[in-house]
């Protein structure tokens, strides 16, 4: 099915919460015209919400053609204000907002759209609008004080509208809302399943790749492991998976690509060692922007050469690397403007050795994905759940969390550390509230302690926890008291060099999450 994009930032959360209902759903933008919807032939479509109001100038509208299309459709909030006014209803500025926890009200005995909600609904709502005149046809099945039309139906053409956000988690009884109108509404079954999605895309794979080969990068995420797993699942050893192991992960992360992704997956690994060319690379640069930038570079050269090698080793074979798998998400196809088609990326060849117009095509198993149903199916093509379910953790890695110069000392201390407030996080079942919780090591302050009978002089790390959505901004997370002393207990007993433990309590903004 599609979800219509007015331009709120609901659209995607519609379009998961639709998912979740396990049917399949594509979000596309208002400005596809409705004969190319319906020629799309959708088995339903929901227009979303959006922050225009009908009567303003150059507000996005329905055309009628949609409604007459035999199409089910949902209109959510804006969207059920343009399928009213399209149809003939009424909507104005009524001057009455109603904004955040509203309560709605049934006219009958919840049915159709509201059927096994309460009579008396909290929801969540954003509008000044409102529609005040249900169009001919239909039926007004629920109100709220500034909504005299809250939800409406014509069941015969299949058509519904409810004013508030049922997409969202506010809206409790919402996910009941969505199912009705995919179940009954449009008479859809649930069959997107993770095992569908795997078998889908192993198919696909198989046809796109066909007797060629791949390659894939391994970051230690989860995208790329997962991305990886399923082409693995699809061509077996034509692909071949690189590791480049810069030294700058945590402790038992090289490990977890090198062992525990291989065991669970077979997969062809090349692990590139290159530990001490990063090291090499950062002496005495303590500037972030710096660090990044040669971690960058010395990143993309050593890939090549990896890469170059295996391209060598294929060529011995008489056989053609042509693919490179990614693993993008469908947020990010989204968020590029849903481009479709397969794109083509050019290689990096700021080394010599890669002809001029070496061109990899894109295999991107999880384009149509979002990261939840991502470790879904991660889990059901058996990786273990440290990779699946890890927190997101940056390319340069600890190399950004060491303020000052990256030296192998200073990385032993923060992996220590960073270890044992990982360890603390997971036994208090927390991880999954937190986003994620880097340890920064201040290696170039130090401060002074008392251990046993002796002075300490020794260095401060910083706890980062932070909740967020998508890491565009985010809020520091109250973690218990007791947890963060038994982090800092640990980590001042079992790390001699850190004397003390300090936490971050900014938000983002104006806060980044990494200090570097
Ligand atoms: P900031 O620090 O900008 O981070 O609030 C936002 C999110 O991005 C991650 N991050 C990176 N990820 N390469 C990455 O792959 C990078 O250079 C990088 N820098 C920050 C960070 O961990 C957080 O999740």
């Amino acid at each position: 099915m599609l979800v219509v994009d007015y331009g709120a930032q609901y659209a995607q959360l519609i379009a998961r919460r639709v998912r979740e209902a396990r049917v399949y759903s594509e979000v596309v933008p208002h400005t596809l015209p409705a004969a190319e919807i319906i020629s799309r032939q959708p088995a339903a479509v929901i227009l979303s919400g959006g922050p225009s109001s009908v009567y303003a100038e150059g507000a996005p509208s329905v055309e009628r053609e949609l409604f007459e299309a035999g199409i089910p459709v949902l209109g959510i909030c804006y969207g059920f204000q343009a399928m009213a006014h399209s149809l003939g209803g009424e909507v104005a500025r009524t001057g009455d907002r109603e904004y955040g926890k509203t309560e709605v009200r049934a006219t009958n005995v919840p049915h159709g759209l509201l059927d096994g909600t309460d009579a008396v609904q909290t929801t969540w709502m954003s509008h000044g609008d409102a529609v005040t005149k249900a169009p001919e046809g239909f039926e007004v099945l629920a109100v709220s004080d500034a909504a005299p039309v809250a939800c409406f139906a014509d069941e015969d053409r299949r058509l519904y509208g409810v004013q508030w956000h049922p997409e969202v988690k506010h809206s409790p009884q919402g996910q009941r809302v969505i199912e009705n109108f995919l179940y009954e509404g449009a008479g859809l079954t649930p069959e997107w399943t993770t095992g569908n999605i795997v078998e889908e895309q192993v198919a696909a794979i198989r046809e796109q790749v066909g007797d060629a080969r791949a390659i894939c990068g391994l970051s230690g995420g989860v995208d790329s492991a997962v991305a990886a797993a399923l082409v693995q699942k699809a061509i077996g050893d034509q692909l071949t998976c690189v590791f480049v192991d810069h030294g700058l992960m945590r402790e038992g992360e090289a490990e977890q690509v090198e062992r525990d992704f291989v065991a669970a997956t077979g997969a062809k690994l090349y692990i590139a060692d290159e530990k001490k060319r990063f090291l090499t690379a950062l002496a005495g640069v303590a500037d972030p922007e710096e660090k990044r930038k040669i971690i960058g570079r010395e990143f993309i050269r050593a890939f090549e050469e990896a890469e170059r090698n295996i391209l060598e080793e294929a060529e011995a074979e008489g056989a053609k690397v042509e693919f490179l798998v990614q693993g993008t998400l469908y947020p990010d196809v989204v968020e590029s403007g849903g481009g479709e088609g397969a794109a083509n990326i050019k290689s990096h060849h700021n080394v010599g050795g890669l002809p001029e117009d070496l061109e990899f095509q894109l295999v991107e198993p999880l384009r149509a994905l979002f990261k939840d149903e991502v470790r879904a199916v991660g889990a059901e093509l058996g990786l273990p759940a440290e990779i699946v379910q890890r927190h997101p953790f940056p390319g340069p890695g600890l190399g950004i969390r060491i303020i000052g110069e990256v030296t192998e000392s200073r990385l032993e201390i923060l992996r220590a550390a960073d270890a044992i407030a990982r360890e603390e996080l997971t036994e208090s079942g927390l991880d999954a509230e937190v986003w994620q919780m880097p340890v920064v090591l201040l290696a170039d302050v130090r401060s002074v302690g008392v251990q046993g009978d002796g002075r300490t002089y020794g260095h401060p790390v910083v706890l980062r926890p932070v909740s967020s959505e998508d890491a565009m901004t985010a809020d520091w997370s109250r973690l218990p008291y007791e947890l963060l002393a038994t982090i800092s207990n640990r980590i001042t007993n079992e790390v001699e060099e850190i004397n003390r433990v300090t936490l971050d309590v900014t938000s983002k903004p104006p806060g980044t999450i990494e200090w570097e």
